[in-house]
């Protein structure tokens, strides 16, 4: 027997005890004739001594950092107790020890506050791994799993399994791709998700499935992407919308009660798409905080009241304003002493290349009830007050103005309310608060390729009052730059989100089922009917077979396991990640591959490449 007990078991009540550990050398602290070993496992660590003559031995065969030792002793009260760790009030008196293996010296300390960097770490990510703060992720990511899936098999959801090796589905990013030696010329697609299966099953009457499953997409990776991530993927047949959503606001709540010990009673706030566009500037806002964008050139949006829903700006002799296409708010509260050096810096924020706006407009709402502002040359005492007023901005806050085109200003506008918020420490990594976004487009324009794309993903229905307009009207469009008048543009789909703090978590939608519906789907995309057979064939055959009404819903996995850990970055939270370069360092991969496995799968690599 290797141990008798773990490195983080042993209490003040096991002391005479007799014991073996085995694990890993954390530290070695010699103090004159005696030696104190911390020995550390996944459990924890105690701290072990080791007397005059084992010190003895120890100088003619030194122990390092990282070896793997089993030790035998005696447990006994420490004298020096250490009140932060569990075992702290004990230490093993060794009688006997076996270095079971040795160790070279580790490239960086395993320790929480580590001495390495993020490439070295990667580099050598099983001894990465040994460190506490990612080993509480992956327990973190570990207890949202189960609490996932005791909810689910409560609910009566069954887990099955779907296909690594499948066809091309497309969700909007690239596959990955794989030769196929059996079938040359010929290759399998990694799914970006299983999102047609899930639909067949239902088609099979597996009216509750789930899957905890990896997904792949060859998309530009950020803190929160990975080319490989998994999803707690959903389908439910015989369901509406209003199910789904009580279903999985159900599993949320189950998984914060049980991960972190949260009661979320509250009912999980839900608001359009474009509800979240007008007055966020994005559709995953984050509502921990108000600080609601307005639109002061044409707040025309049915959620800003009547009252100040006239142009605020237009007219005043400021081209700036004047000229562009969007002109939108924020009244930063509590900000309105914000030095001259400090507005110059948030104009050079705004001005950075990843927002890449031309400048920042100001207004200071002073305390005493007057105004400061940087278009003080335009805009008199009295018109201040009134955007001011727009803004529901109070004494003391600071409202921040940006103008440019549309899309442009509401992402700048959206990335200034998120940046604001956390300088001011509105973003509370202990606090949480989720919101559904309901009611997205169903389509998309897409310029460049000239036709309209799925939102979501080419299975989603539209809403039941839009699908006269998508039956009646062809998807052609004259002239690209007018494609908002097309009645497409109008279409909103039976689609939600879950945000949770300003980070979708989730996103699904009720499908469609009956054959003609998904023929125009396919045609309003553009595919001509050959090649939606080609594609779709398969689920257009099944939907003959009497498909029932159904929908589901997708949670990225690593990303609720992240902002449950309060990280940025899911990677801290998957035991062996990509870089953002889509590579492991770990592994060296991707690499080359030798010519006879090229030569097998009949592939030849252009040499001018
Ligand atoms: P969607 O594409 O919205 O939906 O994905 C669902 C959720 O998966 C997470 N996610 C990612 N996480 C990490 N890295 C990525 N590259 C990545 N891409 C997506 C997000 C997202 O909300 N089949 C549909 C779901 C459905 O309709 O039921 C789908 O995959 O948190």
């Amino acid at each position: 027997m290797y141990r008798t007990h773990t490195c983080g078991q042993l209490r003040i009540q096991d002391q005479s005890k007799t014991v073996t550990l085995a694990g890993w050398v954390q530290t070695i602290r010699k103090f004159g004739a005696i030696t104190f070993v911390d020995l550390r496992d996944r459990y924890g660590i105690t701290q072990l001594l080791f007397g005059e003559e084992l010190t003895l031995q120890l100088e003619q065969n030194p122990l390092g950092r990282e070896f793997v030792l089993q030790a035998t002793g005696l447990v006994k009260e420490r004298s020096n107790k250490n009140p932060n760790i569990p075992t702290g009030e004990v230490e093993i008196n060794v009688s006997d020890f076996v270095v079971l293996n040795k160790s070279v010296v580790p490239p960086f300390t395993i320790q929480d506050d580590t001495d390495g960097g993020d490439d070295i770490r990667m580099k050598y990510r099983y001894l990465d791994l040994r460190r506490n703060t990612v080993k509480k992720n992956l327990e973190l990511r570990y207890a949202v799993n189960r609490a996932a899936r005791n909810y689910l098999h409560q609910q009566g959801f069954m887990d099955i399994e779907t296909p690594f090796l499948i066809k091309s589905t497309p969700e909007g990013a690239r596959d990955f791709v794989v030769p196929s030696r059996m079938n040359p010329g010929q290759f399998y697609a990694l799914p970006q998700s299983p999102q047609t299966f899930k639909q067949l099953l239902m088609i099979s009457g597996y009216d509750r499935y789930y899957q905890i499953v990896k997904c792949f997409r060859d998309e530009d990776l950020r803190a929160d992407r990975q080319p490989e991530f998994t999803q707690i993927d959903c389908e439910m047949a015989f369901v509406e919308q209003e199910d789904i959503l009580n279903m999985f606001e159900g599993m949320v709540k189950a998984i914060f009660k049980e991960v972190k010990g949260i009661d979320y009673i509250e009912k999980v706030e839900r608001i359009s798409w474009e509800h979240a566009m007008w007055n966020y500037g994005n559709d995953k806002p984050d509502i921990r905080f108000e600080m609601k964008v307005l639109n002061l050139k044409k707040p025309s949006s049915v959620y800003i009241n009547k009252k100040d829903r006239h142009d605020l700006i237009t007219g005043a002799g400021f081209k700036v304003f004047d000229n562009a296409e969007t002109v939108l708010a924020i009244a930063v509260p509590g900000c309105s002493e914000y030095s001259r050096k400090q507005t110059d810096e948030l104009t050079e924020w705004v001005k950075r290349p990843q927002i890449g706006m031309g400048g920042l407009g100001y207004i200071k709402c002073n305390a005493d009830g007057s105004f400061k502002s940087s278009m003080d040359k335009f805009f008199n005492e009295e018109k201040l007050k009134e955007i001011a007023a727009a803004s529901h901005a109070a004494p003391g806050d600071l409202i921040l103005v940006l103008a440019d085109a549309e899309e442009k200003t509401r992402k700048a506008i959206s990335e200034l309310r998120l940046e604001m918020a956390e300088r001011l420490g509105l973003r509370k990594k202990d606090e949480f608060k989720l919101l559904w976004v309901l009611d997205f487009p169903l389509f998309e324009y897409d310029v460049e390729e000239n036709r309209w794309v799925a939102r979501h993903h080419p299975f989603t229905s539209p809403k039941p009052s839009d699908i006269a307009t998508m039956i009646n009207n062809i998807p052609v469009i004259e002239n690209p730059a007018e494609y908002l008048k097309h009645p497409y543009a109008n279409i909103k789909a039976n689609a939600y989100d879950m945000v949770l703090n300003g980070n979708e978590v989730g996103g699904g939608s009720i499908r469609i089922y009956q054959r003609e519906l998904q023929e125009k789907m396919f045609e309003a995309l553009g595919m001509t009917k050959e090649e939606s057979l080609h594609k779709f064939g398969f689920l257009l055959g099944a939907f003959e077979y009497g498909a029932p009404p159904h929908g589901g819903i997708a949670f990225g996995f690593d990303r609720l396991c992240a902002i449950l850990g309060g990280s940025e970055s899911i990677r801290d939270f998957i035991a062996f990640p990509k870089n953002n370069s889509g590579r492991d360092v770990m592994l060296d991969a991707p690499s080359t591959i030798d010519e006879k496995q090229l030569n097998e799968l009949q592939i030849r690599l252009d040499p001018k490449r």
